[in-house]
């Protein structure tokens, strides 16, 4: 199997990076993770690219020409694949024509349920029966492509913020494979 170059962007603590990375050592998995971009340079998540000698790039996204930067090192790379694994920027729509490949993205919520931030207090003040994590295709829409996979589970009256993003985060970190798995199974 060739497997696909793929870039995964991150912002801070790189846990699903981690799974990816573990995920991606299978001979089967349809990946390899050739970079990872950072905007944040004090992200714990580029530990795990560091360990596991994955070359690894951060940007300054004040630096108007930082796109032409990413561009750059995702051409050099020959990445067909970009996943936002809780990188905490938005994806412009200049940055996303001139890419051309595909773009998911992982999000805390069932889309289109809690787009944007603060999901999981949103998801505990409306009063939800059940939640979870969405991989999406990415689009100009924030947080609004196409679904490729959806995971969930049910809230308990004891759950709180800090419960349901672990819950969430579980999820994630499965979630993330399958889409994976699931968008090159005919390729
Ligand atoms: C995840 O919950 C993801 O859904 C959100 O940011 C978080 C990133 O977690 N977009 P990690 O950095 O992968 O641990």
């Amino acid at each position: 199997m060739v497997k696909k170059n793929t870039c995964i962007f991150i912002s801070g603590y790189g846990s699903n990076l981690k799974y990816l990375i573990n995920n991606s050592r299978n001979e089967n998995f349809p990946i390899k993770i050739s970079l990872v971009v950072s905007n944040n340079k004090k992200a714990k998540g580029i530990l795990h690219a560091k360990k596991n000698s994955i070359p690894y790039l951060i940007i300054d996204t004040k630096k108007r020409n930082f796109e032409n930067i990413v561009l750059r090192e995702l051409r050099k790379y020959k990445i067909s694949l970009i996943c936002l694994a809780g990188y905490m920027k938005i994806i412009s729509k200049k940055f996303l024509n001139s890419y051309g490949k595909m773009i998911i993205n992982i999000h805390p919520s069932l889309l289109p349920k809690f787009r944007g931030l603060n999901t999981f207090k949103r998801v505990l003040k409306s009063k939800e029966k059940k939640t979870g994590c969405t991989v999406h295709f990415v689009n100009e829409k924030l947080d609004g492509g196409i679904k490729i996979i959806q995971k969930s589970f049910f809230i308990n009256k004891k759950d709180n913020e800090e419960i349901i993003k672990k819950k969430t985060q579980k999820l994630e970190h499965r979630a993330f494979s399958e889409a994976i798995i699931k968008i090159f199974r005919y390729n």
